[in-house]
């Protein structure tokens, strides 16, 4: 009870500025934390307009899309807008060769073309409440961790079962300050979610994974969906009867654009951010595993390219996965650099240092926590790296992740019923239909060759699966005569054979895949984590966490006038800053924001990612752009600020000191990816595509200027 007093005690103080745009706050305490510097810094709406339970307020038109975006309501017709790349499956599953909505766009000209999505939901937060006290009773500091985690959950269970009960709303209990505060969340679940208008991918993806995660960028990376509810306005599964929603509250679009200086702020659900971490957290993270990742991955990577610009079907089968593997691959590099550039393992350690020397003065309970993390970070380092050699060496190769689809099959005897069976089979058809649909052999193979190359090479002796030494013993170490048989004699490598062996499946198949040589790696790789690796993380994760949630109070008792904010754990969040440009090198300084006219710059009809669209280039000719371009004639397409975004933020509104839409966030620039660890208001930068460009391109490039009529536009 004592450190819920003391939590308060820090919330109520008279709070001392941290870093312009560092942040991300807590909807329902904004008033209390937030509000005098949002408006000192410009804001000129009330925290009460921004989060309220008792009247509308702008919370009401902020959705999580699916489970990794966000979106926001912008009609009484519930018109919502997300980004491209959050919208991309389902664009892509609704595309095809005659209607290849990903290439050519989609744009539905009445409500009855709007198109269902099975599976897609957008939760809606109705309010939150505190219940440290009551999810934290019976718990004492004498617990064991397990005795806790026990503790916490009986709580938390019945807490939920309750107000689910009484509310009728989906109900989650979120921690927040790791493990030192806990909120309940209460959510409304909509699951009729229709797309409704998709720009083609040279708009809507432009610039592609080259421009990914940089400045100066000029992607139109939006899409439009509407949500339905039933006749009675409540949530329901899709139905041709259910009708557009009618929201308490929907975002206004201004016209009016963004200046140099000018307050913003983003609305929307971070995911994850360990801002709290110690030196020793971020030195594995920065300079012990990210670089053997990012090696891997540009190992694939490569490969990916060298067949993908000479085939244009393979283009196709590996741009997702390009992307996917590029994403990370970038942010990783970025992070580890701009944390170099932070000297961020110094500063930690200072801070650590000054830290300890408070817990000496103090006599405190927490002296023995720095020396305690450096232990099990020292313990963990070998275990994390092993693990990321078999993620990202072994499971890069696809036919052993494809092969791990096989692992319930390979368990089947004469025991199983014909109903298991049946369902097992049908994934792993599933599966393979899919597989096959997206491989190339010849890329796995040159990828399997080089990814082992480097897991042989760098893996220590004792943390090698066993077919690594396979290699050695039986290969003489020549890990091309391996990967030479592996496909060879594998029969995930040919969807006719994993057909015929999916086709009338039982007990007496499962020799085939016990035996098969790339289901052995798969299986090797499988029993060394199992013996090696899980038990130990698992007991070095439980350790971390258990003093990390002891580090965070710590942190706040010590700096008991600093105002801290949560990490990320993907609740509603805002995040306040700045337009601003900045300086990425020496010598260089990048504008705030980006026009048309870089993107007839940036044109290469030889390069995919720069491919211009023949009707954009009409417009930009004509010079036509409507009500949308800017005072001095120019059409605006992007713009950067401070407001402190992460993953999850992709798709959130960017609003202006009137709480009016400006923009939609969809990515960071790449010197200040490093936020998640450590924000940088020199660097760290959130990008968003100007909603004027993504108006013009509805109703100029589309000709949808219905769903800009259904808006309430500002100008
Ligand atoms: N970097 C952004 C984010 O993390 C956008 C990713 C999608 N775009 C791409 N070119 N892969 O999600
Ligand atoms: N692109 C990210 C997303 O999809 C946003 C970010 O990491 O800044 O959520």
């Amino acid at each position: 009870m004592k450190r819920i007093g003391f939590m308060l005690a820090v919330l109520m103080l008279p709070f001392q500025a941290i870093f312009a745009g560092e942040g991300m706050w807590i909807p329902m305490l904004l008033k209390q934390l937030n509000e005098k510097e949002m408006q000192a810094m410009g804001m000129r709406i009330s925290a009460e307009d921004i989060y309220s339970v008792n009247q509308s307020s702008l919370k009401d038109a902020i959705v999580l899309f699916g489970r990794g975006c966000t979106g926001e309501i912008v009609s009484d017709q519930g018109l919502l807008l997300t980004n491209h790349h959050c919208g991309y499956r389902q664009i892509q599953q609704h595309s095809s060769v005659e209607n290849d909505y990903l290439t050519e766009g989609f744009w539905a000209m009445s409500k009855e073309e709007e198109l269902p999505n099975p599976g897609l939901t957008v939760t809606m937060m109705k309010k939150m409440e505190e219940v440290t006290a009551q999810v934290l009773e019976g718990v004492s500091d004498e617990m064991s961790m397990e005795e806790r985690k026990q503790k916490i959950d009986e709580n938390s269970k019945a807490l939920i079962e309750k107000a689910k009960e009484e509310s009728g709303f989906q109900v989650v209990i979120k921690d927040f300050f790791i493990d030192n505060q806990y909120y309940m969340i209460y959510n409304e679940v909509y699951k009729d979610i229709r797309l409704v208008g998709a720009p083609p991918s040279n708009i809507g993806k432009f610039g592609g994974d080259t421009d990914n995660w940089m400045w100066p960028r000029h992607t139109g990376d939006f899409s439009v969906f509407r949500i339905y509810v039933d006749k009675e306005g409540k949530p329901a599964e899709y139905s041709a009867e259910n009708v557009p929603f009618k929201p308490d509250y929907h975002l206004p679009v201004s016209l009016n654009g963004v200046e140099e200086g000018d307050f913003t702020f983003v609305f929307g659900y971070p995911a994850r951010t360990s801002e709290y971490l110690p030196s020793y957290a971020v030195n594995l993270i920065t300079e012990v595993t990210n670089p053997p990742k990012i090696k891997l991955r540009e190992t694939r990577l490569d490969i990916f390219s060298k067949y993908a610009n000479t085939d244009p079907k393979v283009r196709i089968q590996y741009a997702a996965k390009h992307a996917g593997v590029a994403n990370y691959w970038k942010k990783m590099i970025g992070e580890s650099k701009g944390i170099r550039r932070l000297n961020g393992i110094e500063r930690k350690q200072d801070f650590e240092q000054d830290f300890t020397a408070w817990t000496k003065k103090e006599n405190n309970r927490y002296q023995g926590i720095i020396p305690a993390f450096e232990d099990t970070y020292s313990e963990l380092e070998k275990y994390s790296l092993a693990a990321d050699y078999m993620r990202e060496g072994g499971f890069g190769i696809e036919l052993l992740s494809f092969a791990a689809r096989f692992n319930k099959l390979s368990e089947v005897t004469k025991e199983t019923t014909d109903e298991q069976l049946e369902s097992m089979v049908k994934s792993a058809q599933l599966a393979s239909e899919s597989f096959f649909k997206d491989y190339h052999l010849p890329i796995d193979k040159e990828v399997a060759e080089a990814l082992l190359e480097i897991y042989r090479e760098e893996q220590a002796d004792d943390f090698r699966p066993g077919f690594l030494n396979l290699i050695d013993r039986k290969y003489k170490g020549d890990v091309s005569s391996y990967v030479d048989q592996l496909f060879e004699k594998s029969i995930f490598t040919s969807q006719e054979e994993v057909d015929k062996l999916l086709q009338n499946f039982s007990h007496k198949q499962v020799k085939k895949i016990l035996r098969d040589p790339a289901f052995e790696a798969y299986s090797s790789l499988r029993n060394f984590y199992d013996d090696k690796l899980g038990t130990p993380m698992k007991q070095l994760a439980a350790r971390n966490d258990s003093l990390q949630r002891l580090y965070m109070l710590a942190q706040m008792q010590m700096q008991s006038d600093k105002r801290f904010y949560p990490d990320a754990n993907f609740s509603l969040r805002v995040t306040y800053g700045n337009v601003d440009g900045y300086h990425p090198a020496d010598a260089v300084y990048y504008n705030y924001f980006t026009t048309l006219d870089g993107i007839m710059e940036k044109e290469d009809p030889n390069i995919y990612d720069y491919v211009v669209e023949e009707k954009l280039k009409e417009l930009y000719q004509q010079q036509d752009f409507g009500r949308y371009g800017d005072a001095k004639g120019h059409m605006p397409v992007g713009f950067v600020a401070s407001n402190h975004t992460t993953g999850g933020n992709s798709g959130s509104p960017v609003l202006n000191a009137d709480g009016q839409m400006i923009g939609i966030n969809f990515d960071r620039c790449w010197e200040g990816t490093m936020s998640d660890l450590m924000y940088d208001p020199a660097m760290s930068r959130n990008i968003a595509v100007d909603i004027r460009y993504v108006l013009f391109i509805m109703d100029k490039f589309a000709g949808a200027g219905h769903l800009v009529d259904e808006m309430t536009v500002i100008q």
